[in-house]
């Protein structure tokens, strides 16, 4: 595989996480020799404006002679000789997003972008895209890695299981980076001596064991009590985010409620999900909070390097996210097995759980793609019993897809955790078709 003057496209390169990548790509430098970075998106108005965001990022480290920052909206010119694709798209945007929140929540269920109904109806959209995009890259550059975050991870990733089994393709999730970091900044640890155990589904899962290094055991019924004791603090970068710190205090809720294992904090949907849902406004929810603060910050953004405004301009911050994904190419390049947390075809990882689900567990990456690590301990049932339900909900969502069932969709909203009955599952499908036409496959 080539390792000099590399070509980086990133799909759905108008999104307001692509300047948090770039940032992460010019501090990885040294270890990834890119000579382009490729913005794909379908919206060029986004795309432009990202163009701008960059160019500017590339010219404050005096990097535009060396980078070369292009856009596209047509996909062979876009993928074409690329050798990673960065995938992060959101189809409908943040308009549709408002409305897989908003529907559930009428009727008084989770309104969520990743669990629940609205995860299921936003799961339902991407799928074409996504295999789509996988189509382009098998197409135009079959050598390229494709390192996948878009959500919702699981169901995207069973969808590709399905079509695209060798595919060359990483998918991972920021959440569990984000837990590991909140608590070593909370509590004084350094995350790089850390070796999790972490199993579950995305967005869905558990750490087992965080072995220390420096001191040569599993430091994670300290951490436990310190969580039960003192709670989680949000960063310094995300303060005024109400909704994270409020995930934080759910995380330590679960944790002091069901003792013996650090859970994500996603959990809270399917624990407490009449809790969650007290505390959202149905009429203002998450995407409308994002419309107004990191979206219209990033259209401010370009606005002011189109106007030539001087003094600050460019303004975000999104901590580990970009970093990781940079630091699995870095990963795969130089063959460092670094160690992440994956979403993968089971196949045993889990023991005592079917072996054809898409499981998250820690993976090590090198040139050769993820070698997971196989937890060699069965799971307790608790955790067996709820990864299971939740499973079979998302596998019969995507077989409703494949198959235009709308009795398999009906099953699957049936069976989500946040749901508490058939009729309600029924009344919110039905809205959802009308809502996601031109989107969702044809169900009957
Ligand atoms: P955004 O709306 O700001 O950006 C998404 C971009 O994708 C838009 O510019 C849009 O025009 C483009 N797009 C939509 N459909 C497309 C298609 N078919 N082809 C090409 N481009 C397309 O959204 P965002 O908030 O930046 O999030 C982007 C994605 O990343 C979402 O799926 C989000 O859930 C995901 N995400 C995942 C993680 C993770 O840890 N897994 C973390 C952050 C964001
Ligand atoms: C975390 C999750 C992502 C999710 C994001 C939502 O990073 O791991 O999967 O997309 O949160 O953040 P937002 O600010 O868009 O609500
Ligand atoms: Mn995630």
């Amino acid at each position: 595989m080539k390792n000099k003057n590399l070509k980086i496209v990133i799909a759905g390169g108008g999104s307001t996480y692509t300047p948090g990548i770039v940032q992460a790509l010019i501090k990885s430098r040294q270890k990834l020799d890119f000579s382009e970075i490729m913005l794909y998106d379908i919206d060029d108005t986004r795309n432009s404006d990202m163009q701008l965001i960059v160019e500017y990022q590339l010219k404050q480290e005096n990097l535009q002679s060396e980078v070369s920052i292009k856009k596209s909206t047509d996909p062979e010119e876009a993928f074409r000789d690329s050798t990673f694709v960065f995938s992060q798209i959101r189809v409908g945007g943040l308009k549709m997003r408002e409305v897989d929140e908003k529907i559930p929540l009428k009727h008084g269920l989770v309104g969520q972008e990743t669990c629940g109904l609205g995860g299921f109806s936003y799961g339902l959209r991407t799928i074409k895209e996504i295999l789509r995009i996988v189509e382009y890259v098998q197409r135009f550059a079959p050598d390229a890695w494709i390192l996948n975050y878009t959500n919702p991870e699981t169901i995207v990733s069973e969808a590709i299981r399905r079509v695209y089994p060798n595919v060359r393709m990483l998918n991972a999730c920021d959440m569990t980076i984000s837990i590991e970091e909140t608590i070593a900044r909370d509590y004084g640890y350094n995350r790089n001596n850390w070796q999790p155990v972490y199993y579950g589904l995305n967005h869905f899962g558990w750490y087992k064991s965080i072995y220390d290094i420096s001191v040569d055991r599993d430091i994670m019924p300290e951490i436990l009590e310190k969580i039960s004791n003192e709670g989680l603090k949000i960063a310094d970068f995300n303060k005024g985010d109400k909704t994270w710190q409020e995930a934080w205090d759910m995380l330590a809720k679960i944790s002091r409620n069901f003792p013996g294992a650090l859970p994500n904090n996603y959990l809270e949907y399917y624990l407490y999900s009449e809790e969650t849902v007290e505390k959202m406004d149905p009429n203002y929810t998450r995407a409308n909070i994002v419309l107004d603060g990191r979206e219209k910050r990033t259209r401010e953004m370009a606005r002011k390097i189109r106007e030539n405004e001087s003094g600050d301009v460019l303004d975000f911050n999104f901590g580990e996210h970009g970093q990781y994904i940079v630091d699995m190419a870095v990963s795969i390049v130089n063959n460092d097995h670094g160690r992440y947390m994956l979403i993968v075809e089971n196949k045993g990882a889990i023991p005592n759980l079917r072996s054809d689900a898409m499981v998250e567990v820690p993976a090590y990456v090198g040139r050769n793609g993820a070698e997971p690590i196989s937890l060699r301990f069965d799971i307790s049932d608790f955790h067996k019993g709820l990864m299971e339900v939740q499973n079979a909900a998302e596998k019969l969502l995507v077989d409703a897809y494949f198959e235009n069932s709308y009795n398999k969709a009906l099953q699957a909203f049936t069976l989500n955790q946040t749901v508490p009955n058939a009729n309600v599952a029924k009344v919110v499908l039905d809205e959802f078709i009308e809502a996601n036409r031109g989107y969702w496959p044809e169900l009957h």
